[in-house]
């Protein structure tokens, strides 16, 4: 009767609500899960109840989940602290570990006991206590009447004072974060373990497989999984690294299933989901779709374009370069399906129903409609205001902030210059030896000037074409410092002239610089032609841009708190879920296939027979390791094949992922590992903006693949043995 009941309730609000109610759609808080998912979670087939998934009390799923490193998430799979997350996420770990004769990211690695395991410097594994609701105490003494200046630095008080007041244990620590815009505060208790050592990783063309013509894309054969292991004191604290520590013994870590997914299987992915924007008004989208997106495609392209070319004709360069061509392609990539999905799916109709509704709402309830009547109008003319800025925004960060290369490195000695004249001589020392340690040494192995000045040229011009003058003309001489035409072969001269005799140009010539007395060394870099220009278009970008943009921002801001406030008014039957921002959420779905386009359909499992078909031989994307190909010949597959014979390698869901959800475990209904998460299928990449269960799905490895890679393809049957698999469904 309960569940009839609950079926009812879900079936009427998701029918008469879609736009913000799917089965699916949602990253939802582990400590509201029994009031707002719990009954339809387990219509939806889950076993587990809330409690279950997270607890302060009991061991639950919740202690087997790490934020990884900050940026991917991470899962306890075995009770000696073994820890699954992707390749790409492990990959600067990998890579660090790299020589000629040892090439880790080329064949793999795979640590043959405890003591072969690698060390990471700077790697973490941060475990989630417990999240509690503040909001009453951080909002305390907060008014309507109040500035927005006045408003944050009364929460920064309240919160100060309960982080005065928290009670931690040794080794906690406690952080506050912004909900639902700011309308709610969430305090968050961790504990972090800082020793996090490399255990295993399949050679590239097994963990990257495809590359970034599969980035994306479905169907996938990505093998993306790495091993690590966490390591604490003898008491199982977290520790600096130590020859002494062992490894971490965990609340609780995911038995892995044996039993695989079919279609329709219930899937729940764990994570910490970065940052989205589910509750942007049409007119922002549309901004997105017509003006920012197009324009950062093309910076993209054009950049990408050239590494490319140079690429191709040099070994050596692509070597240098594969990995920054990877990371600019990513975006690049999920930006074009975004802006097509958005479109293929009326997001922005969509967003304008669900305004008129609002405003229909509104027009019923005159008190609502006083306090909220005006918002949509002011979203109009707010983002109307802000469209050049936010523009010239996304190209200055775009251009100088990411593609052409030196730039961070001038900006680096910008703060050096800095810290040297507010902080003194100490402070100085210490910034500098971090950034030859955390970046130069490593910028330098992998740059080439003659490259960089194409991007430039290139870029520049591009800035230069599309630059609002009527927003910023006092931007032009400053920003651009040109005689000569201001086109690409001009800017072409001035790369020549600023970038070959520049401080910057060589390791050499840099460290020669920094090893001088500091008054001196600051002398010289004040002087540098190149970080002169890099300066300039910083402080013409921060004078004539960044001011006024970041006043329409902060107007934005407070109109979308208000606005969310409003939607959660005027919607009190609708449930709501907070914005990503890279805190612990819980996602769940089904497996499910999807059409993208006219007369396809995609079915949600790939299999080895499938990586086959892609080996193109010798290809730096699709050349697929002799010694896989020689297991599936021989389909030499062990305990991991399905019950057709088959070994799966990815498979897909309804799961609302975004960026951050790398390495998040997908569990079945019983709590069970069976995936790892990796990516987004391109067609639904806007789930960012606007989810829609049509085409939004989330990609997996099946956990029987790594498993498989683990024990017959590298042979550490030993890792194997660490872990515990079950049978959920023979059971
Ligand atoms: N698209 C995935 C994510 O956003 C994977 C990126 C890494 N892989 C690659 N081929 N670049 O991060
Ligand atoms: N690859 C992404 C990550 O690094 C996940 C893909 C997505 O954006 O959903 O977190």
């Amino acid at each position: 009767m309960k569940k009839l009941i609950s079926s009812i309730f879900i079936f009427i609000t998701c029918t008469l609500y879609l736009p913000l109610c799917f089965a699916g759609e949602g990253m939802w808080l582990p400590i509201f899960l029994k009031s707002l998912n719990e009954a339809e979670m387990q219509e939806m087939g889950m076993k587990m109840s809330a409690e279950d998934i997270y607890s302060v009390n009991k061991g639950s799923l919740k202690d087997a989940i790490v934020h990884f490193g900050g940026f991917c998430t991470g899962e306890v799979i075995s009770d000696q602290g073994l820890l699954l997350t992707n390749h790409h996420c492990g990959y600067s770990a990998i890579q660090s570990h790299t020589t000629l004769e040892n090439n880790y990211i080329k064949d793999g690695f795979w640590a043959a006991s405890h003591k072969h395991e690698l060390a990471n410097p700077g790697l973490y594994a941060k475990f989630i206590v417990r999240i509690e609701d503040v909001s009453k105490q951080a909002l305390k003494g907060v008014n309507n009447k109040m500035d927005e200046a006045a408003r944050q630095s009364q929460i920064d008080q309240n919160l100060n004072e309960l982080k005065k007041q928290a009670r931690l244990n040794q080794f906690e620590e406690i952080d506050f974060k912004p909900f639902f815009k700011g309308n709610q505060y969430f305090s968050i208790v961790t504990v972090t373990y800082p020793d996090v050592r490399l255990v295993g990783a399949p050679p590239e063309m097994i963990g990257k497989f495809g590359s970034d013509t599969d980035n994306w894309v479905w169907p996938r054969h990505t093998g993306d999984f790495a091993i690590f292991r966490i390591y604490a004191n003898a008491n199982n604290e977290p520790a600096e690294y130590s020859e002494d520590n062992v490894p971490y013994k965990p609340k609780h870590h995911l038995p892995i299933s044996m039993d695989g997914v079919a279609p329709d299987d219930f899937t729940l992915v764990f994570g910490f989901p970065g940052r989205t924007n589910e509750y942007l008004p049409s007119y922002a989208i549309s901004q997105i779709v017509d003006v920012l997106n197009p324009a950062k495609i093309a910076i993209r392209d054009a950049a990408l374009k050239i590494v490319d070319t140079e690429m191709r004709a040099d070994p050596q360069v692509k070597i240098q370069y594969a990995s920054k061509f990877a990371r600019i392609a990513n975006y690049w990539k999920k930006w074009i399906g975004e802006s097509q999905g958005i479109q293929a799916t009326d997001g922005i109709g969509r967003k304008q129903k669900l305004e008129a509704e609002f405003l229909a709402k509104l027009k019923k309830n005159p008190k609502q409609n006083a306090q909220y009547g005006k918002l949509l109008p002011e979203f109009k003319s707010l983002y109307a205001e802000i469209e050049d800025y936010a523009l010239m925004s996304d190209y200055y960060s775009e251009i100088v902030g990411r593609n052409i290369e030196i730039m961070r490195g001038a900006s680096y000695l910008r703060n050096l210059v800095n810290r040297y004249e507010s902080n003194g001589e100490r402070a100085y020392d210490d910034y500098k030896q971090r950034l030859i340690s955390r970046y130069f040494d490593g910028f330098y192995k992998n740059y080439r000037s003659e490259i960089d000045q194409k991007v430039f040229a290139k870029l520049m011009n591009l800035y230069h074409q599309n630059a609002k003058f009527d927003i910023a003309a006092p931007l032009k001489p400053e920003l651009f410092m040109i005689n000569a035409q201001p086109d690409e072969a001009g800017f072409m001269a001035l790369a020549k002239v600023r970038f070959e005799n520049t401080i910057l140009a060589d390791k050499e010539v840099l460290y020669k610089t920094l090893s001088m007395p500091p008054a001196k060394a600051i002398e010289k870099i004040k002087n540098d032609g190149l970080f002169q220009l890099a300066s300039k278009l910083t402080e013409a970008y921060n004078e004539n841009v960044a001011k006024e943009y970041s006043k329409i921002n902060d107007k934005i801001s407070k109109n979308q708190r208000l606005y969310m406030k409003a939607l959660m008014e005027v919607f009190p039957e609708k449930r709501f879920y907070p914005d990503a921002n890279s805190t612990l959420r819980v996602t769940y779905g089904k497996v499910d296939g999807y059409q993208p386009r006219d007369a396809v359909t995609y079915t949600p499992v790939t299999y080895v027979d499938g990586i086959i078909e892609k080996h193109v031989e010798g290809d730096y994307e699709f050349h697929v390791p002799q010694r896989l190909r020689n297991l599936h010949a021989l389909k030499d597959y062990g305990p991991y094949a399905d019950e057709t014979g088959k070994v799966p390698v990815c498979f897909i869901g309804t799961n609302h992922t975004t960026g951050g959800n790398s390495g998040s475990p997908a569990v079945d209904a019983h709590g069970n590992l069976i995936g790892l998460n990796f990516d987004r299928a391109w067609e639904g990449t806007m789930s960012d903006y606007n989810y829609d269960a049509s085409i939004c799905r989330n990609i997996m490895v099946d956990v029987r693949y790594i498993l498989f890679i683990v024990d017959k393809f590298a042979g550490a049957k030993h890792l194997i043995d660490e872990m515990t698999l079950v049978n959920p469904k023979a059971d």
